[in-house]
């Protein structure tokens, strides 16, 4: 075997704190694993303990009877310690960025695996898990906070960046800006004045400071008027599966990539 593509890095992880984004992949994109013959999902880099693997199995077989998912990860004591946990559908292996799997995958989730890795880096290997991908396959990339309070995402497409998703409990926040030290390694050196991220953020704290009216019914409510208030000056999505109540509901708020893209 080649030497794994990559460097072993902090393996920090929890139960249930990749929840918000399992919820966006399973509510979003289940069509794209119900409409493949024989769906691959692999989970890159999965951390000291593969619980958030075996979640992404359970909820992702709720949705897509067939999927079969893979957790790689380039530490070799953490491949040991998931081998127990195997089980039909579910399988661990030692690999790195080449994703050493028998067929392209339909999706790729990497959450807080790029975070610690240099900028140019991040973007390179953006290209690599892309061009990994089963034709119409998504890449999830993101980071979140420790407990999963917090969470920012990129869904990638073979062809680049597609969508961004800003995503927190209601109760783990001050303003929205607040999501900024979640940003994916691509954007968070690019949150200053003149980036369109940074004019984003500024924007949805303008639009929540100015819905606190709403709070009096709870910051769902709040939330909620503040997305309408975006919606005026933002690309937002409008109806699902992207956008719409169901999903600004629960905290989520999705938007093109274009919109937030480095100029
Ligand atoms: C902070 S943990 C994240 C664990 C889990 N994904 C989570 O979000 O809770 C990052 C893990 O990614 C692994 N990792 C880093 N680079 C990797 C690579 N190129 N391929 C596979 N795993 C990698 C590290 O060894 C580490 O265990």
């Amino acid at each position: 075997m080649t030497k794994p593509v990559g460097a072993i890095t902090r393996g920090t992880t929890g139960h249930n704190r990749l929840r918000r984004a399992d919820r966006w992949i399973a509510a979003v994109h289940a069509p794209l694993l119900r409409s493949a013959a024989r769906p691959l999902v692999v989970d890159l880099g999965y951390g000291a303990s593969p619980a958030t693997t075996l979640e992404l199995f359970t909820r992702l077989r709720r949705v897509a009877p067939g999927v079969e998912v893979v957790g790689i990860e380039i530490d070799p004591v953490r491949v040991a310690a998931a081998k127990p946990y195997e089980r039909e559908g579910l399988s661990f292996r030692l690999g790195g960025f080449e994703l050493p799997v028998s067929r392209p995958p339909t999706l790729v989730r990497a959450f807080n695996v790029l975070r610690q890795y240099a900028e140019a880096d991040a973007w390179r290997y953006w290209d690599v898990l892309t061009g990994r991908l089963a034709p119409g396959g998504l890449l999830v990339e993101g980071t979140s906070s420790e407990n999963g309070r917090r969470a920012v995402w990129v869904g990638l497409s073979p062809e680049g960046p597609r969508t961004i998703t800003f995503a927190a409990r209601f109760d783990a926040f001050e303003q929205p800006s607040d999501l900024a030290d979640r940003l994916p390694k691509t954007l968070i050196h690019r949150n200053v004045p003149g980036e369109r991220i940074h004019a984003f953020l500024s924007d949805f704290d303008h639009a929540w400071a100015v819905s606190a009216a709403y709070e009096a019914h709870g910051r769902r409510q709040r939330w909620l008027a503040a997305v309408r208030f975006l919606s005026v000056s933002w690309p937002v999505p409008p109806r699902p599966p992207f956008g719409g109540d169901a999903r600004w509901r629960l905290g989520e708020l999705t938007l093109p990539w274009s919109a937030v893209a480095p100029v």
